[in-house]
């Protein structure tokens, strides 16, 4: 069975007003961000990131963690599920150079404006059907992405992770512990379509049978 594991301890933390954000949003808002198109990355802040470009203090003290946990070397093949616009691969090659690295989005705005060195390595897929045979890679990764799809979706997403991956694999999801971080998410969120209580998650994915490791997102 997978472990709960807090791999992106070393990313940086974001300082932002959750609740003034939440009173800001509207469902037009929600529907503008969740079409994953330029809008979302890189238009109005209430519909997304504001302005999405590459920044090494994101994951470049994150790849670490990566490495040494799951023993990765210059011939490890990695997968980014909802890697946008390449940033964490890119790091990954900074580091990992000559490791195999792909990457995959439904955004095909992210992919076409991915960063430059990363355009061969990325392309437009769902995470509900992945373009990779059986046991293709090392090691999955999926960041913040597999909770924009609904429950059944969401099952299929973690099923095609469990398929590629002949390893290991890594997802953070949207979660909560009590009301108060519920009610925070709640503000927050803006694409998600499925936030649950982590023990929620965690009975989920013994369920459906998704056995890699996992980390929630809670802002
Ligand atoms: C919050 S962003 C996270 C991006 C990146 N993983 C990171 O952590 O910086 C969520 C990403 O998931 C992508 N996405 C949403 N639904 C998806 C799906 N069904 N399949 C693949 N990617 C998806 C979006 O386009 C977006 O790039």
């Amino acid at each position: 069975m997978g472990q709960e594991i807090n791999l992106l301890e070393n990313y940086p933390k974001a300082k932002r007003d959750v609740t003034l954000r939440g009173q800001e949003k509207t469902e037009s808002d929600r529907s503008i961000a969740r079409q994953f198109d330029k809008d979302f990355f890189d238009g109005d802040r209430k519909h997304g990131y504001g302005g999405f470009s590459y920044h090494p203090r994101f994951w470049t003290p994150v790849i670490p963690s990566f490495i040494s946990h799951y023993n990765l070397t210059s011939t490890s093949k990695i997968l980014d599920v909802g890697c946008a616009k390449g940033f964490m691969l890119y790091d990954f090659e900074k580091q990992l150079p000559g490791s195999i690295l792909k990457g995959i989005d439904i955004s095909s705005y992210a992919i076409e404006n991915a960063i430059e060195s990363m355009t061969p390595h990325v392309h437009v897929a769902n995470a509900t059907n992945l373009p990779f045979e059986k046991d293709s890679f090392d090691l999955v990764i999926s960041i913040n992405t597999v909770h924009n799809l609904e429950k059944n979706e969401l099952k299929k997403a973690l099923l095609e992770i469990e398929r590629v991956s002949h390893g290991n694999s890594f997802i953070t999801v949207d979660a909560y512990h009590n009301e108060e971080e519920k009610k925070l998410m709640d503000a927050w969120n803006l694409t998600a379509k499925t936030i649950m209580h982590v023990d929620e998650w965690k009975a989920f994915f013994k369920e459906i049978g998704y056995t890699g490791d996992y980390y929630w997102f809670i802002p």
